[in-house]
């Protein structure tokens, strides 16, 4: 009996030993959790288990921070799915590796996979961040799932807000239906992705609250402190994930943001330790005027006055009756329609810019251009500089009527708005409104630059480098051709590398546009600094580069080493790229088919040119739209080539750790094991042919959904033998189907999932100009019926785009 109970006694201590040890943060999948224990991040900032919401008796999966005794709850898992008994159990099912949350054996709640786990664990992170990992892999970016991807009503410091487009995330944070009940509400905050992308609260589909778009500083719309005690705010773009974030100012400070429908706002709280309280910093929408569109379109508010709301110049009411008696719904009309020939601007200085939807963007172009852009496009109802910072860059224009304006002195920024000119000569009126400028009266810049004499240290005998390389001496009498610059000149030309004369931001760097001293205009990339690469070997790969020399190449003019700066200096290209015609909506009316045809052809000769007829053999790793330069006579030119391989990347290697290259344009075995070969190049191609038949971006987003998906979409339309539904409308009225037809056959073999079975570019060029019957297609399209969401593995799975900063992803305007 004594030994039964002594043992009875060692199994109750090793039992609430147990208990105990369940108080860890992570379980395996050989553990589950019940109803009464909970996981605790380490350093013991949050907790995670079942809890009930008020006076409510239905329980929840949720998380909550560990040491604030009010609680507060960040996040839930089944808030759809409430379980009525303390029989809930969250484990990982042994057989698909999943996270799960089960009820009497049914599944209440799941997570949903990137890809199937080997040896998952679960681990609630110091962030608030609850994982799903392989047991040997702490590095976020191969997380299986995380709950930060799949926020409820709170957005913590770290979570992104916005879209993930390569793993089809929308994070949006969604008000609880009230406190009771954690079912997801009709206040959501989300990112909405136009042209000009702008986080935006919604009641339903009603558009409540908008906080403006980024304009390199703060949101437009949303005045904070700066600097902000609390919070750093964040804003990133880059074409493949676009997001808000928070960060703690002071990380041992705890605060948050959430939105909370029995409120309908979005508030900003702060822990205070002293008062053991959560102290709102700041709630939106505040006032009349930051209700979305509270003065209709094209009215402008303004909290200072009495009534708020007034048309904008140069327009009425549209309805004075209604708007009389404040009812400002319908907003107002121009005055005078726009002529369209004769129109000025007038400036709003302090103004939260009007909603996004109808915009567009184009974060090169400074704000002269813009609005020489805007007077250009009789649609163009107003523009201002994207980003407000060193004086303004980037040009943003709208469209259609001016939705959601206010006067926003502290955090707003200037505005122009067209008007006709005979609307601008009665000049008084408007008290902040401090100029305008007449559309035909021509602002001249002139450009003080100070002319220096064209004398570098050209034709320099680089006889030592060229013998590094182990050429023979008649080789190396070629090899003295390339200019070397001096830094000062380049520094004039391209003044000061001002953002004026940044024309965009490349795989390795920024490119200015430059004029020399004798007039000639060259575009000059500022290599980023942080190469790992000897000065010598690194010249010596770019006297090889300045050999390379082909009409659809762009041409190396020389370069410059000095200091810590490493320029390369090109041609200048008055053409731009070739994005910038075919994914343009009025640009690419200009290309018609046989311009896109030549194009097609002397990209296809360039590639080949590196491929095979350079001494070189050069893979170029990053073709794509925008790496195609157009000259004054529209022949396609290729940039970047060569630069992979000067610039670290070991390109005799077949297979590298570093990924460079562009998502949407990347090989299977190139982006999942690093392999390349020509024939990762040609699949670049392919793609860049279909673009430009169809005049459509394929957006590297494989979202089962998704109809950018450009390769599943025209492998679908060809297998259903109407591939000629691909073709961009702008060049369906005459061009030559037969030749259509043939690129597109091209491109699908070009796209094939095997690298043997795609031809080579000498094939390709032989293909491109002759009627000789084509091969038949295999499998184009690697991911045909193989989606992120399904049980099959992410063709990404271990792809990095940037290492060392070489981000080889152009942001674009789109
Ligand atoms: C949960 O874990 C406990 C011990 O940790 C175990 O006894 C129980 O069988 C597990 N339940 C399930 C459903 O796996
Ligand atoms: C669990 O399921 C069994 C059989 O399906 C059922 O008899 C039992 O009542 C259920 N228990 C609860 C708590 O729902
Ligand atoms: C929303 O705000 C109200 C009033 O401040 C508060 O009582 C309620 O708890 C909040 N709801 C949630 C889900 O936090
Ligand atoms: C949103 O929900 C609240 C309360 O639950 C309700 O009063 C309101 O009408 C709803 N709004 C919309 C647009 O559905
Ligand atoms: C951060 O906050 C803690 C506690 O509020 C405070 O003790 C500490 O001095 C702060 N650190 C900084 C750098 O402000
Ligand atoms: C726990 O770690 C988080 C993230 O590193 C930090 O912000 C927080 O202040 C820490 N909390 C405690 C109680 O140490
Ligand atoms: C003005 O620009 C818009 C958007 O880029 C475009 O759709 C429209 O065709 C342009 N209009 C003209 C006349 O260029
Ligand atoms: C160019 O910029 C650098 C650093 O910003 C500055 O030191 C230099 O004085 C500038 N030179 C000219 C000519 O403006
Ligand atoms: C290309 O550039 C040249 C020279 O700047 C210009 O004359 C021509 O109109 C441009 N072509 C197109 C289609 O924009
Ligand atoms: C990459 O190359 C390795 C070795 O040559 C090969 O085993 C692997 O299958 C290749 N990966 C792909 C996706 O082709
Ligand atoms: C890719 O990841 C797998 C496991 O996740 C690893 O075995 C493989 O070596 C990785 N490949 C490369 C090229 O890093
Ligand atoms: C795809 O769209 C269809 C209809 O629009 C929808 O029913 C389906 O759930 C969507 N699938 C996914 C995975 O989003």
């Amino acid at each position: 009996m004594a030994v039964l109970s002594f043992m009875a006694i060692n199994f109750y201590l090793l039992f609430s030993y147990s208990k105990v040890s369940a108080a860890a943060d992570t379980i395996t999948s050989s553990q589950n959790l019940t109803d009464g224990k909970t996981l605790i991040s380490k350093n013991g900032s949050f907790e995670l288990g079942f809890f009930s919401p008020g006076q409510s008796n239905n329980r929840y999966m949720g998380m909550w921070y560990k040491n604030i005794p009010v609680q507060t709850i960040v996040w839930v898992a089944n808030r759809q799915k409430p379980i009525k008994d303390l029989s809930g159990l969250l484990l990982i099912d042994s057989s698909t590796g999943n996270l799960v949350l089960s009820q009497n054996k049914t599944v209440v709640w799941a997570a949903t996979l990137k890809r199937k786990a080997q040896n998952p664990v679960l681990q609630l992170l110091d962030s608030g961040n609850l994982v799903l990992r392989e047991a040997n892999d702490e590095n976020s970016e191969n997380f299986l799932w995380q709950s930060f991807d799949y926020p409820s009503d709170t957005l913590l410091p770290g979570m992104k807000l916005g879209k993930d487009f390569r793993n089809c995330l929308d994070r949006q944070v969604t008000a609880w239906k009230n406190q009771y009940d954690p079912s997801p509400g009709n206040l959501t905050w989300a990112m909405k992705v136009n042209s000009y992308p702008e986080p935006l609260m919604w009641q339903g589909s009603k558009k409540v609250f908008r906080s403006g778009p980024w304009n390199g500083v703060q949101y437009s719309g949303k005045p904070t402190f700066r600097p902000h005690p609390i919070f750093d705010f964040r804003y990133f773009n880059d074409g493949n994930e676009v997001y808000y974030m928070i960060l703690l100012v002071n990380k041992s400070k705890i605060a948050r943001m959430t939105v909370n429908q029995t409120t309908n706002s979005q508030h900003h709280l702060v822990w205070l330790e002293a008062k053991q309280r959560w102290d709102r910093l700041a709630s939106v929408p505040r006032d009349f005027c930051d209700s979305y569109g509270a003065c209709g379109p094209n009215g402008n508010c303004n909290i200072k006055r009495v009534p708020s709301c007034e048309c904008l110049r140069g327009f009425k009411s549209k309805s004075p009756e209604r708007w009389n008696a404040l009812d400002y719904s319908e907003g107002c009309v121009r005055n005078k329609l726009l002529n369209c020939k004769n129109d000025g601007f007038v400036k709003y200085i302090g103004m939260k810019v009007p909603d996004t939807t109808n915009s567009w963007l184009n974060e090169r172009m400074t704000r002269n251009e813009c609005r020489e852009e805007c007077l250009n496009n009789c649609s163009c109802m107003a523009y201002t500089n994207s980003d407000i910072r060193d004086g303004g860059s980037g040009c943003v224009m709208w469209f259609d009527d001016l939705n959601d304006l206010r006067v926003q002195p502290d955090a707003g920024q200037d505005l122009y708005v067209r008007v006709p000119a005979s609307e601008l000569e009665n000049n008084d009126g408007l008290k902040w409104k401090i100029g305008v400028i007449l559309g035909s009266a021509s602002v001249i810049i002139s450009a003080m630059l100070v002319v220096l004499c064209y004398r570098c240290r050209s034709r320099k005998n680089l006889k030592a480098d060229g013998a590094m390389l182990g050429y023979t001496s008649e080789e190396q009498k070629e090899d003295l051709d390339l200019p070397f610059f001096d830094l000062s000149k380049i520094t004039t030309a391209t003044n000061n590398f001002s953002m004026d004369n940044k024309l965009g931001e490349g795989g390795f760097g920024p490119v200015y546009k430059g004029k020399l001293g004798d007039g000639q205009e060259i575009a000059v990339k500022r290599l980023s600094r942080s190469s790992g690469q000897g000065l010598n070997e690194f010249k010596n790969e770019v006297i090889l580069i300045a050999k390379l020399q082909h009409r659809n190449l762009v041409k190396l003019l020389g370069c410059c080493i000095q200091d810590e700066e490493k320029l390369l200096v090109y041609e200048y290209m008055p053409n731009k790229s070739l994005d910038s015609f075919i994914f343009d909506q009025t640009q690419r009316r200009l290309l018609v088919w046989s311009r896109r045809h030549d194009i097609i052809c002397g990209i296809a000769r360039g590639l080949l040119y590196l491929h095979q007829d350079s001494r070189l053999r050069i893979i170029h790793r990053d073709i794509k739209a925008s790496n195609v330069l157009l000259d004054s006579e529209m022949n396609p030119k290729i940039s970047d080539f060569g630069l992979a391989r000067a610039f670290g990347g070991d390109q005799s290697a077949a297979n590298t750790e570093i990924v460079v290259g562009t998502y949407g344009y990347m090989a299977p075995e190139y982006a999942m094991d690093g392999n390349f070969s020509t024939k990762s190049d040609v699949f670049s191609f392919g793609i860049l042919l279909l673009e430009i038949v169809t005049g459509k971006k394929n957006s590297g987003f494989y979202c089962p959904n998704d109809s950018l998906n450009l390769i599943e979409y025209a492998w679908n339309l060809w297998r259903e033998e109407r591939p000629l539904e691909l073709i961009d409308e702008y060049i369906e009225e005459n061009c030559n189907l037969s030749e259509v037809h043939r690129c597109i056959h091209i491109s699908l073999l070009c796209l094939e999932q095997h690298p043997q079975d795609r031809p080579s570019m000498s094939s390709v060029v032989v293909m491109l100009g002759s009627d000789a019957v084509l091969p038949q297609l295999r499998q184009p399209g690697f991911f045909i019926g193989e989606h992120l969401h399904g049980e099959s593995s992410s063709p990404f799975k271990n792809s990095t785009t940037s290492v060392n900063g070489l981000s080889n992803t152009v942001p674009e305007a789109r």
